[in-house]
Protein backbone atom coordinates (compact mmCIF):
# COMPACT_ATOMS: atom_id res chain seq x y z
CA UNK A 1 0.00 0.00 0.00
CA UNK A 2 2.68 2.40 1.04
CA UNK A 3 4.72 1.55 -2.13
CA UNK A 4 1.09 2.14 -4.08
CA UNK A 5 0.87 5.34 -2.67
CA UNK A 6 4.61 6.53 -2.97
CA UNK A 7 4.37 5.62 -6.55
CA UNK A 8 1.44 7.60 -7.29
CA UNK A 9 3.33 10.72 -5.52
CA UNK A 10 6.27 10.19 -8.12
CA UNK A 11 3.55 9.91 -10.68
CA UNK A 12 1.78 13.05 -9.68
CA UNK A 13 5.36 15.01 -9.35
CA UNK A 14 6.76 13.87 -12.63
CA UNK A 15 3.37 15.22 -14.25
CA UNK A 16 3.25 18.43 -12.49
CA UNK A 17 6.78 19.27 -13.14
CA UNK A 18 6.68 17.71 -16.54
CA UNK A 19 5.49 20.18 -18.69
CA UNK A 20 6.28 23.44 -16.87
CA UNK A 21 5.32 25.33 -20.66
CA UNK A 22 8.72 27.14 -19.86
CA UNK A 23 10.19 28.27 -23.19
CA UNK A 24 14.28 26.60 -22.96
CA UNK A 25 17.44 27.57 -25.00
CA UNK A 26 18.40 23.70 -24.09
CA UNK A 27 18.69 21.37 -27.19
CA UNK A 28 16.23 18.66 -26.78
CA UNK A 29 17.29 15.55 -25.09
CA UNK A 30 18.11 13.43 -28.06
CA UNK A 31 18.43 9.65 -26.91
CA UNK A 32 19.51 8.09 -30.26
CA UNK A 33 21.42 10.24 -32.01
CA UNK A 34 22.11 7.30 -35.05
CA UNK A 35 23.63 9.90 -37.79
CA UNK A 36 21.51 12.72 -37.25
CA UNK A 37 24.24 14.90 -36.77
CA UNK A 38 27.74 13.82 -39.35
CA UNK A 39 30.17 15.97 -41.57
CA UNK A 40 28.66 16.28 -44.61
CA UNK A 41 27.75 18.63 -47.27
CA UNK A 42 24.11 19.39 -48.52
CA UNK A 43 22.96 19.64 -52.12
CA UNK A 44 24.11 23.12 -53.73
CA UNK A 45 26.37 23.92 -50.68
CA UNK A 46 29.84 25.55 -50.90
CA UNK A 47 32.73 24.10 -50.64
CA UNK A 48 35.94 25.45 -50.78
CA UNK A 49 37.92 22.46 -51.27
CA UNK A 50 37.30 22.51 -54.96
CA UNK A 51 38.47 25.47 -56.90
CA UNK A 52 34.77 26.24 -58.00
CA UNK A 53 34.26 26.27 -54.72
CA UNK A 54 31.01 23.59 -55.74
CA UNK A 55 30.32 20.74 -53.48
CA UNK A 56 28.69 18.71 -55.72
CA UNK A 57 31.02 17.11 -58.04
CA UNK A 58 30.36 16.94 -62.24
CA UNK A 59 30.92 12.77 -62.62
CA UNK A 60 34.53 12.03 -64.03
CA UNK A 61 34.75 12.79 -67.74
CA UNK A 62 33.87 9.24 -69.48
CA UNK A 63 31.31 8.00 -66.92
CA UNK A 64 28.67 6.17 -68.16
CA UNK A 65 24.76 5.45 -66.08
CA UNK A 66 24.14 1.97 -65.69
CA UNK A 67 22.55 0.36 -68.71
CA UNK A 68 23.17 3.28 -70.67
CA UNK A 69 26.55 1.81 -72.50
CA UNK A 70 25.67 1.67 -76.22
CA UNK A 71 29.38 0.45 -77.98
CA UNK A 72 26.60 -1.66 -79.67
CA UNK A 73 26.26 0.48 -82.51
CA UNK A 74 24.43 -1.90 -84.55
CA UNK A 75 21.75 -3.08 -82.00
CA UNK A 76 21.78 0.97 -80.68
CA UNK A 77 21.57 3.10 -83.44
CA UNK A 78 21.26 0.56 -86.41
CA UNK A 79 24.52 1.70 -87.80
CA UNK A 80 28.32 0.01 -88.27
CA UNK A 81 31.42 1.18 -86.95
CA UNK A 82 31.33 3.83 -90.22
CA UNK A 83 27.96 5.42 -89.44
CA UNK A 84 26.67 3.12 -92.49
CA UNK A 85 22.93 1.54 -91.54
CA UNK A 86 23.12 -2.18 -91.52
CA UNK A 87 21.58 -3.60 -93.66
CA UNK A 88 20.22 -6.88 -91.63
CA UNK A 89 18.50 -7.10 -88.19
CA UNK A 90 21.42 -7.26 -85.65
CA UNK A 91 18.20 -9.36 -83.34
CA UNK A 92 18.16 -12.98 -84.03
CA UNK A 93 15.09 -13.69 -85.27
CA UNK A 94 12.27 -15.95 -83.48
CA UNK A 95 8.64 -16.93 -83.57
CA UNK A 96 8.28 -14.83 -80.42
CA UNK A 97 10.41 -12.15 -81.67
CA UNK A 98 7.75 -11.39 -84.82
CA UNK A 99 4.91 -11.84 -82.50
CA UNK A 100 6.63 -8.74 -80.56
CA UNK A 101 7.10 -6.92 -83.51
CA UNK A 102 3.25 -7.55 -84.75
CA UNK A 103 1.82 -6.48 -81.47
CA UNK A 104 3.99 -3.36 -81.36
CA UNK A 105 3.20 -2.11 -84.88
CA UNK A 106 -0.32 -2.36 -84.34
CA UNK A 107 0.12 -0.35 -81.42
CA UNK A 108 1.92 2.39 -82.65
CA UNK A 109 2.21 2.04 -86.42
CA UNK A 110 -0.89 0.98 -87.83
CA UNK A 111 -2.81 3.78 -87.20
CA UNK A 112 -1.03 5.84 -89.72
CA UNK A 113 0.63 3.20 -91.72
CA UNK A 114 -2.46 0.26 -91.66
CA UNK A 115 -1.94 -3.22 -90.44
CA UNK A 116 -0.90 -4.54 -93.93
CA UNK A 117 1.05 -1.38 -94.17
CA UNK A 118 -0.31 0.20 -96.96
CA UNK A 119 -0.24 3.39 -95.41
CA UNK A 120 -4.05 2.96 -95.00
CA UNK A 121 -4.39 3.74 -91.45
CA UNK A 122 -7.47 5.14 -89.74
CA UNK A 123 -5.69 8.10 -89.36
CA UNK A 124 -5.35 8.56 -93.09
CA UNK A 125 -8.49 7.33 -94.40
CA UNK A 126 -10.18 9.41 -91.95
CA UNK A 127 -8.73 12.30 -93.70
CA UNK A 128 -7.53 14.22 -91.01
CA UNK A 129 -5.26 16.39 -92.74
CA UNK A 130 -2.49 14.35 -91.90
CA UNK A 131 0.62 14.31 -93.93
CA UNK A 132 0.07 10.82 -96.07
CA UNK A 133 1.87 8.06 -94.98
CA UNK A 134 3.49 6.04 -97.57
CA UNK A 135 2.91 2.59 -98.16
CA UNK A 136 5.87 -0.11 -97.37
CA UNK A 137 4.85 -1.28 -100.59
CA UNK A 138 6.86 0.22 -103.08
CA UNK A 139 10.53 -0.63 -104.47
CA UNK A 140 12.13 1.84 -102.31
CA UNK A 141 10.72 0.87 -99.15
CA UNK A 142 11.68 -2.83 -99.88
CA UNK A 143 15.23 -1.25 -100.72
CA UNK A 144 16.28 0.21 -97.72
CA UNK A 145 18.30 -1.48 -95.25
CA UNK A 146 16.54 -2.86 -91.91
CA UNK A 147 19.16 0.03 -90.12
CA UNK A 148 17.52 2.52 -91.88
CA UNK A 149 13.78 0.96 -90.79
CA UNK A 150 15.21 1.24 -87.31
CA UNK A 151 16.22 5.10 -87.85
CA UNK A 152 13.17 6.21 -88.72
CA UNK A 153 11.40 4.43 -86.12
CA UNK A 154 13.99 5.99 -83.31
CA UNK A 155 14.38 9.98 -85.28
CA UNK A 156 11.05 9.97 -86.98
CA UNK A 157 11.67 11.23 -91.10
CA UNK A 158 10.78 14.45 -92.00
CA UNK A 159 6.88 14.84 -90.91
CA UNK A 160 6.72 11.92 -89.15
CA UNK A 161 7.70 12.05 -85.52
CA UNK A 162 10.55 9.13 -83.75
CA UNK A 163 9.32 6.83 -81.24
CA UNK A 164 12.51 6.54 -79.14
CA UNK A 165 11.07 7.89 -75.92
CA UNK A 166 7.86 5.09 -76.74
CA UNK A 167 9.57 2.52 -77.66
CA UNK A 168 12.66 0.77 -76.48
CA UNK A 169 15.46 -0.28 -78.76
CA UNK A 170 14.50 -4.03 -78.91
CA UNK A 171 11.01 -3.32 -79.59
CA UNK A 172 11.91 -1.14 -82.21
CA UNK A 173 14.23 -3.72 -84.09
CA UNK A 174 11.26 -6.36 -83.36
CA UNK A 175 8.74 -4.09 -85.44
CA UNK A 176 11.71 -3.65 -87.98
CA UNK A 177 11.51 -7.35 -88.30
CA UNK A 178 7.42 -7.24 -88.54
CA UNK A 179 7.21 -4.64 -91.12
CA UNK A 180 10.30 -6.70 -93.41
CA UNK A 181 7.65 -9.76 -92.90
CA UNK A 182 4.59 -7.57 -93.77
CA UNK A 183 6.25 -6.35 -97.09
CA UNK A 184 7.07 -10.04 -97.44
CA UNK A 185 3.35 -11.14 -97.30
CA UNK A 186 2.22 -8.25 -100.47
CA UNK A 187 5.82 -9.26 -102.70
CA UNK A 188 5.79 -12.78 -102.67
CA UNK A 189 8.72 -13.91 -104.75
CA UNK A 190 9.31 -17.85 -105.85
CA UNK A 191 12.55 -17.73 -104.72
CA UNK A 192 11.79 -16.16 -101.32
CA UNK A 193 9.50 -19.31 -100.69
CA UNK A 194 11.27 -21.45 -98.04
CA UNK A 195 10.79 -24.92 -99.70
CA UNK A 196 7.61 -24.86 -102.86
CA UNK A 197 6.94 -22.22 -104.92
CA UNK A 198 3.12 -20.59 -105.37
CA UNK A 199 0.93 -21.43 -108.66
CA UNK A 200 1.43 -17.89 -109.35
CA UNK A 201 4.55 -16.28 -108.16
CA UNK A 202 5.06 -12.82 -108.46
CA UNK A 203 4.67 -8.60 -107.46
CA UNK A 204 0.98 -8.09 -107.66
CA UNK A 205 -0.08 -5.48 -105.28
CA UNK A 206 3.90 -3.62 -106.18
CA UNK A 207 3.37 0.20 -106.27
C1 LIG B 1 0.92 9.76 -86.82
C2 LIG B 1 1.05 8.96 -88.01
C3 LIG B 1 2.23 8.02 -88.08
C4 LIG B 1 2.57 7.02 -87.20
C5 LIG B 1 1.85 6.65 -85.91
C6 LIG B 1 3.73 6.40 -87.74
N1 LIG B 1 4.09 6.98 -88.92
FE1 LIG B 1 5.57 6.38 -90.16
N2 LIG B 1 5.17 7.93 -91.38
C7 LIG B 1 4.14 8.83 -91.21
C8 LIG B 1 4.20 9.85 -92.25
C9 LIG B 1 3.25 11.00 -92.38
C10 LIG B 1 5.31 9.52 -93.05
C11 LIG B 1 5.82 10.31 -94.24
C12 LIG B 1 6.59 11.50 -93.70
C13 LIG B 1 6.92 12.51 -94.76
O1 LIG B 1 7.18 12.10 -95.89
O2 LIG B 1 6.93 13.69 -94.42
C14 LIG B 1 5.87 8.30 -92.50
C15 LIG B 1 6.96 7.62 -93.04
C16 LIG B 1 7.41 6.40 -92.60
C17 LIG B 1 8.39 5.60 -93.26
C18 LIG B 1 9.02 5.91 -94.62
C19 LIG B 1 10.30 6.65 -94.49
C20 LIG B 1 10.75 7.13 -95.86
O3 LIG B 1 11.95 7.05 -96.11
O4 LIG B 1 9.94 7.59 -96.66
C21 LIG B 1 8.57 4.48 -92.52
C22 LIG B 1 9.51 3.32 -92.81
C23 LIG B 1 7.72 4.61 -91.36
N3 LIG B 1 7.01 5.78 -91.44
C24 LIG B 1 7.63 3.67 -90.37
C25 LIG B 1 6.82 3.82 -89.24
C26 LIG B 1 6.79 2.89 -88.14
C27 LIG B 1 7.60 1.62 -88.08
C28 LIG B 1 5.91 3.36 -87.24
C29 LIG B 1 5.55 2.79 -85.89
C30 LIG B 1 6.65 2.72 -84.96
C31 LIG B 1 5.35 4.58 -87.78
N4 LIG B 1 5.94 4.83 -88.98
C32 LIG B 1 4.38 5.34 -87.15
C33 LIG B 1 3.19 8.82 -90.24
C34 LIG B 1 3.19 7.97 -89.15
Amino acid sequence: MIAMRSLTAVVVVVVLTGCRGDASDAPPIHINPNMDWQERFDPQERNDFFADGRAMRPPVAGTVARGFLREDTAFHFGRDAAGAFVAANPVGLTAEFMERGQERYEIFCSVCHGDAGDGKGIIMTGNYGYVPAPTYHADAMRAVPDGYLFDVISNGVRSMPGYAQQIPIADRWAITAYIRALQRSQYAQGTGMASSSPPSAGASSAK
